[in-house]
């Protein structure tokens, strides 16, 4: 429950407009984006049972998710670049391919929800093309941990 109660006041902040401290609500918002996927890859891999409603839970929560991180300006402003922040500097030399993988993953995530699978193989289909991007983005704009 601390997790939801850190989150829902900062929901509330983010929905005004003001970004109290942008990199502590985007690391926030990354972490969630770990247990999301662990819940997803292993029905995705088939190590466990396909169930609909699991599936689409997470998918909903990961699309709110990636919805949320594609307001850049707020999350990634200049002057957060240093300090306890694995974003890699090419986000700011880069800000327009990081908005563009920002916004691709938002509408690889929405499109998943869209398809709101009902079985294991049409799951797959819209998992593989949103989980890629987790990847692709951290590859060039996240810092290799220390
Ligand atoms: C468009 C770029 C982008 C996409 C897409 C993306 N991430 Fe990230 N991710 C980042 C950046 C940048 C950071 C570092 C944030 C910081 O420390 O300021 C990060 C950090 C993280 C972290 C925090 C752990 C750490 O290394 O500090 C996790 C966990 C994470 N991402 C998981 C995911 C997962 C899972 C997906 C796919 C479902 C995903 N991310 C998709 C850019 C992205």
């Amino acid at each position: 429950m601390k997790v939801l109660a850190y989150t829902l006041p900062l929901l509330a902040v983010m929905m005004t407009g003001a970004v109290a401290d942008p990199l502590a609500e985007r690391q926030e918002l990354m972490k969630e984006r770990g247990p999301l996927m662990r819940v997803l890859a292993p029905i995705a891999q088939g190590q466990q049972p396909f169930d609909a409603a699991v599936v689409m839970d997470a998918l909903q929560k990961m699309n709110d998710n990636a919805q949320k991180t594609t307001d850049v300006e707020a999350l990634w402003p200049d002057g957060t670049e240093g300090g306890d922040t694995k974003s890699a500097p090419k986000i700011w030399e880069d800000k327009a391919g990081f908005k563009a993988a920002s916004d691709k993953f938002a509408a690889d995530a929405a499109a998943a929800v869209a398809a709101s699978p009902q079985d294991l193989q049409s799951f797959q289909a819209v998992f593989g093309p949103m989980s890629q991007n987790c990847g692709t983005c951290h590859e060039t704009f996240r810092l290799r941990s220390s």
